[in-house]
């Protein structure tokens, strides 16, 4: 026979009063309401911090090089206010939430996915507001990554009387802002390695043709990919072989082209290649002194900021590092074969997004998303960690983190 059901409301509220203790509870209650108030306890709060990450997302492309921020404030199981970091320059998230939730912020819970900054930058430190507003608890996903400033928000807060919990949904808070975490402790931009290959490992057919090996969904995907990260990188030969735009075309969801990046150690690039006249959006042409000089000048006049490193190849490690301190801090990398072999065999890469076709190419000669001498023993392989499969019918997305064995990488000078 089943118990009788607890009638509505009743738990969740004496509960989140938090008058009395577990323990207290559980004596005058009995064990098995108090545990099940407990978890509703718990996935409330679970998805007081989902929202919030569902918000933060919606900077994605606009916050750079801030993280992504989302945040709600809560009074007695409502949210009575909510914001979201729109772009850099603008207001945090915590102050658009305190500025909703207007008086009523007073002895509320904020839930927030990363720790609240106690430094001015363009804008105050939310902290201050926090306190100002009188907000009793703070939960955040995660501490700021940022080595220098890590921790010191939850301090303050903590100094001044706020009760702050730290660590709910700290996993998918990560990954959210996993390319602003990588920055903060490399020196290099969070480089994504994106391919769209054949079953059998093709990303073109013989004659170099490769529209398209990937269906609409997938290809609509990258349009996305490409508004949240700041740049999209290829080698030179992808630009002669299939002229493309490098831009975000998602119709009217369009949000903004990224920066456009090519590798090209002798300026190759035809003036007339359509990256060069498809967007407002910078372009950046990495190549080296063995370039024509004059070739340089007219792409200079034409607007493309040209970076000169010495021969005879563009050396990746050094562009990267040149990158970040521009503050660049994602690169959506999108081959060909010959850029993505120099990445991984300088352990450049960060993540993979390999798009996995339902088509066969054949042929011996056909390239592949990682070209190079390769290596001898499977052995030596680089391995995949945290690999997921999304479906993007008919192909499918394998998603993953290189794991590089350290004496397997190279610098990528000498790749
Ligand atoms: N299916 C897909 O997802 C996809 C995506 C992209 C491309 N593709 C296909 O891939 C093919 C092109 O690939 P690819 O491998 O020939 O060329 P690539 O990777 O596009 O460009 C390679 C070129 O970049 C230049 N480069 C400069 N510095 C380099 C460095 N440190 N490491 C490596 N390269 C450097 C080199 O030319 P210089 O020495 O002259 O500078 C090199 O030949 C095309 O057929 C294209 O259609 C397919």
């Amino acid at each position: 026979m089943g118990r009788a059901r607890e009638p509505k409301g009743r738990i969740p509220v004496r509960f989140r009063s938090r008058q009395y203790s577990l323990e207290e509870r559980s004596e005058i209650e009995g064990p098995e309401p108090v545990f099940r108030a407990f978890f509703m306890e718990v996935e409330m709060q679970e998805q007081f911090m989902h929202r919030a990450l569902q918000l933060a997302r919606q900077g994605w492309g606009f916050t750079n090089p801030n993280p992504m921020v989302g945040a709600v404030i809560i009074r007695e199981g409502a949210v009575i206010g909510q914001g979201y970091h729109r772009a850099a320059g603008q207001p945090h998230a915590e102050i658009e939430a305190i500025t909703d939730a207007g008086r009523n912020a007073r002895g509320t819970t904020m839930y927030v996915n990363l720790e609240p900054c106690t430094h001015w930058g363009k804008t105050p430190p939310c902290t201050d507001a926090i306190i100002d507003a009188g907000i009793d608890h703070v939960v955040t996903a995660m501490e700021d990554p940022n080595p220098q400033v890590s921790g010191r928000g939850i301090e303050t807060l903590r100094r001044a009387g706020v009760k702050v919990t730290v660590g709910l949904l700290e996993e998918r808070a990560r990954k959210l802002n996993e390319a602003f975490v990588s920055y903060m402790t490399q020196d290099q931009p969070f480089v994504v390695v994106k391919s769209a290959m054949s079953l059998d490992g093709k990303i073109a057919t013989r004659t170099g043709d490769s529209r398209w090996i990937s269906g609409l969904p997938a290809r609509t995907y990258v349009h996305y990919l490409r508004t949240g990260y700041d740049a999209v990188m290829v080698g030179i030969n992808t630009v002669l072989k299939d002229d493309p735009r490098l831009t975000s075309r998602l119709g009217p969801f369009r949000k903004r082209d990224p920066t456009r990046i090519v590798v090209d150690s002798t300026a190759r690039i035809p003036l007339e290649a359509k990256v060069l006249r498809s967007s407002e959006a910078p372009l950046i042409l990495a190549t080296t002194t063995q370039a024509n000089q004059e070739k340089l000048e007219l792409l200079r006049n034409s607007g493309v900021q040209v970076r000169v490193f010495p021969g005879p190849r563009v050396p990746l490690a050094d562009l990267l590092r040149d990158l970040a301190k521009e503050k660049i801090i994602s690169i959506l990398v999108e081959g060909g074969g010959a850029i993505n072999a120099s990445l991984f065999m300088g352990g450049l890469v960060n993540k993979v997004l390999f798009f996995i076709a339902p088509k066969i190419l054949g042929g011996r000669s056909a390239p592949s998303p990682v070209d190079g001498t390769g290596i001898a023993q499977v052995a030596e392989a680089t391995e995949l960690r945290n690999v997921t499969f999304k479906p993007f019918p008919p192909d499918m997305l394998m998603e993953g983190y290189p794991h590089y064995r350290k004496e397997a990488t190279k610098t990528c000078s000498q790749a």
